[in-house]
């Protein structure tokens, strides 16, 4: 018998509606006991369909956090809000899963941080690529020697719309979406970025009221294994979802990703066909569930969890690099 984890949930969006599920219905001895989220409608929705009539609705997270009865936190807020969050969950006490990125700056990123290593608290990055079973292989292939020395890397995020673009932040094409890409790149390569250039442009988008608008960004990176990798994203796949990844050295190469639903293929007068991914769940549904787990599991047994608060500032790091990179119109160096 495990005693129960009660889990208080900060945002109740997009990705919060999927890990409120998680918690809700899929974890063995968790409870979502709190939903906190300043907009009321959207936390008492999924209190509702999830049946969590026991649970409460919080507006404001603090309270949450100073609940004594509440063991561990997960933040869903929108990324620029979670250093703040973070280090009050840290000062607070609260093991801490925190949605991607660590933020959009890197000083408040640094101060939640420090504050984290100042608590002794667990904090773990929902880079959720990094619990599906072909992106845990091909890095296995990548770290064991299989494919020989790393050349060559390659990841790409397409998505077939931004949800809101209203509120989409300036360059998110590199600070929410391509952070994936940044994030794996770097555990793919078992090695750390020491160069990036990137180039940005909009293609179907209306230009935004601010700088960095942009729906469509390529990067190039340089490893400090020397391994060279490009990373790419688009908000305007007419075709849905589509996330890829590609690894090749002196002995082979893997590839991740073909957007496949499942393994039938339809064979009819036009042709042979299959369905394919239209969104992030479809893709990825089983590695949100098992982050959670894994989260659950380190918060139970104290290991550290397998994604860290400094993998979340390495990948903020060539973000930052790469915003710069397209400011200059030039490379740009990142300093160990
Ligand atoms: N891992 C993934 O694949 C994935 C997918 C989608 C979003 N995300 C990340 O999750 C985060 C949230 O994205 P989203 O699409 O769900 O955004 P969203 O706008 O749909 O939801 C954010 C919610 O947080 C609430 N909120 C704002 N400030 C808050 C606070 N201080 N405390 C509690 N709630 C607060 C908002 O009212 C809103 O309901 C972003 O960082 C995003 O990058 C990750």
């Amino acid at each position: 018998m495990v005693a129960t984890l009660n889990v208080a949930l900060l945002g109740a969006g997009l990705i919060g509606a999927v890990h409120a599920e998680t918690l809700a219905r899929r974890l063995h001895g968790v409870r979502l006991a709190v939903i906190a989220d300043p907009v009321e409608a959207g936390a008492r929705r999924l209190l509702e369909r999830f049946e969590l009539a026991d649970s409460r609705y919080e507006p404001d997270y603090r309270a949450a956090l100073a609940d004594p009865a509440i063991d561990a936190v997960v933040i869903c807020s929108p990324g620029a809000s979670h250093p703040a969050v973070i280090a009050a969950a840290a000062r607070a006490g609260k093991p801490t899963f925190c949605e991607k990125p660590l933020g959009h700056a890197l000083e408040p990123a640094d101060q939640a941080l420090a504050e984290v290593a100042r608590a002794g608290t667990l904090l773990q990055l929902g880079f959720q690529r990094r619990f599906d079973p072909g992106y845990q292989r091909a890095q296995a292939l990548a770290s064991d020697g299989s494919l020989g020395d790393l050349h060559l890397l390659r990841s790409l995020t397409r998505d077939p719309a931004q949800p809101r673009p209203e509120i989409a932040r300036p360059w998110a094409v590199f600070l929410e979406t391509l952070i994936h890409d940044f994030d794996l790149l770097r555990w793919l390569a078992g090695s750390e970025a020491v160069e990036v250039y990137a180039q940005a442009a909009t293609f179907v988008s209306p230009p935004g009221p601010e700088p960095g608008s942009f729906d469509t960004a390529l990067a190039t990176i340089r490893f400090a294994s020397g391994a060279l990798a490009t990373a790419d994203a688009s908000f305007h796949a007419a075709y849905g979802y589509d996330v890829r990844a590609e690894v090749f050295g002196s002995k082979g190469m893997v590839t991740i990703g073909d957007g496949r639903l499942d393994s039938a293929w339809h064979y009819g007068p036009a042709g042979v066909s299959r369905p394919r991914a239209h969104w992030f769940q479809d893709l990825f549904g089983p590695a949100y569930v098992a982050e959670l787990a894994h989260f659950v599991d380190c918060v139970r047994t104290g290991q550290p969890p397998a994604v860290t608060g400094q993998d979340g500032r390495a990948s903020l790091v060539i973000a930052q690099a790469a915003i710069e990179s397209v400011q200059r119109g030039q490379p740009v160096s990142i300093l160990a």
